[in-house]
């Protein structure tokens, strides 16, 4: 049985679902995650194999879930297990969208706390705080705030709740309007920082650590991060996107719909290295400083530039919008999903979900705090999950997904959902997902653990 529509609803256009999976796609996974992954990871080779993975893994896995998601129209597990039904397979593949809403647990958990930085530093940018300051100004700033546990926790606590508000009505209402206002005005903020770090910064050395591939610098470790990174920054392998794609109307087409949302969110993630290695090597900051790469650069430049208070409150509410419109996106499947079995109303589902992953949430605070000498290999409770979500839960979903799709799919449902004209086009896409996308990442994680 095919559902043609959601009972959750619809996008109202095609462009509204553009917007909204653009929504999810960018956030704080390119402005925040990716300088400082790539600047841990030595730039250059590292940007490649990212780009590498967005365009052979990223790209036709986000066409998977969109289609997957449109044709069993309901939440992740339940249309998992009608597909899965519909195409005389195991019910065990439900276990994908089981998967998902663990994963979006845990980087809901994260995701909110860091988000809770972004509303701190909106604050103080409007307070003027960054004027005048210098490196050690910056930083010292950002060390004041990150080991002050009962802030994050207002910060993590008011992110949530804004959070739980909006998924409470449905998706649907006020996000297409949100993003069509965030997206222009991101993408020209970032334009005009990466003029600035032009003029005053160290353009071309930022430029060449992120385009000139050292592969001497490449790890095993590092290959693995950066398709954890495609993976985390458009949003895949946990469901989000195909509970969005479940909201997408029958005409609409899934291919060129894809191909813009992963263009624009990697767009803002090269943007946003343009504008923050220039500064970090004029300034003589440490590319591999990590998670507070940019709550140290950006306020940098801010502090130095004329007009500068006012345009951090205008990257900070943007930001913020940004980190918002993600974190909605990750708690979608979860919530469809209770909504859908237990009877349950979108608010009491939206509440118990913000619920528990505030709660997990408090690990991540404590990590750079009282818990951060509580590692395991090595890593905080924070850096566990967002290395564990990133690196191996969402990758694995994806494998998954292009094993479902490839393999335990008809050609002709996946044929007819898709509906593609040039059927040159299709066969590249599915032999992408068939035999590249599920190789690749076997390998990758094999090679990780050193079996290969
Ligand atoms: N893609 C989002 C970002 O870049 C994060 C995200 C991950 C959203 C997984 C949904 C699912 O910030």
């Amino acid at each position: 049985m095919i559902i043609k529509t959601s009972i959750h609803g619809q996008w109202s256009s095609r462009v509204a679902f553009i917007l909204a999976a653009t929504g999810s796609a960018v956030g704080l996974g390119n402005i925040w995650r990716f300088p400082y992954i790539a600047g841990e990871n030595g730039g250059g080779a590292f940007v490649l194999v990212y780009l590498l993975c967005i365009l052979l893994l990223g790209l036709p896995i986000m066409i998977a879930e969109i289609m997957l998601g449109r044709r069993g129209r309901q939440s992740p597990i339940n249309t998992m297990l009608s597909l899965a039904r519909d195409e005389g397979r195991s019910p065990l593949w439900g276990g994908i969208g089981w998967l998902g809403v663990v994963t979006g647990f845990f980087i809901l958990s994260f995701y909110s706390v860091i988000a809770g930085w972004t509303l701190a530093y909106l604050f103080r940018a409007g307070g003027a705080s960054f004027a005048g300051l210098d490196a050690e100004g910056v930083s010292a700033l950002f060390t004041a705030l990150i080991s002050d546990p009962e802030k994050l926790l207002a910060w993590h606590t008011i992110f949530m709740i804004m959070t739980v508000m909006v998924v409470a009505r449905g998706v649907q209402s006020g996000l297409e309007k949100a993003v069509k206002l965030l997206m222009p005005g991101l993408l020209v903020v970032l334009v005009l920082l990466v003029g600035y770090a032009a003029i005053e910064g160290n353009f071309w050395q930022g430029f060449a650590f992120m385009f000139r591939p050292d592969f001497a610098s490449l790890t095993t470790n590092s290959i693995l991060l950066a398709m954890g990174q495609a993976f985390f920054t458009l949003s895949l392998g946990m469901g989000a996107i195909m509970a969005y794609g479940s909201y997408l109307s029958s005409q609409a087409s899934i291919v060129k719909t894809a191909a813009v949302v992963v263009s624009a969110d990697t767009l803002v993630a090269l943007l946003a290295g343009l504008a923050i290695f220039p500064i970090v090597f004029a300034s003589a900051l440490e590319p591999a400083q990590g998670p507070g790469l940019i709550f140290v650069t950006l306020p940098l430049a801010f502090a130095q530039m004329p007009g500068g208070t006012v345009f951090a409150t205008l990257f900070f509410t943007l930001l913020v919008l940004a980190a918002w419109t993600s974190a909605i996106s990750i708690m979608e499947p979860a919530t469809a999903w209770l909504a859908e079995n237990h009877e349950m109303d979108r608010a009491k589902a939206a509440s118990i979900i913000g619920g528990v992953a505030w709660f997990l949430g408090i690990g991540s605070i404590l990590s750079f705090s009282l818990w951060a000498n509580y590692t395991f290999l090595g890593m905080t409770f924070f850096d566990t999950l967002d290395y564990l979500t990133s690196n191996i839960l969402l990758p694995l979903g994806g494998f998954l997904i292009a094993l479902f799709v490839g393999f335990k799919m008809k050609i002709s449902s996946v044929q007819e959902e898709l509906a593609m004209r040039q059927r040159w086009l299709f066969y590249v896409w599915y032999y992408l997902v068939r035999f590249v996308a599920p190789i690749a990442i076997a390998l990758i994680f094999l090679r990780a653990v050193g079996l290969i």
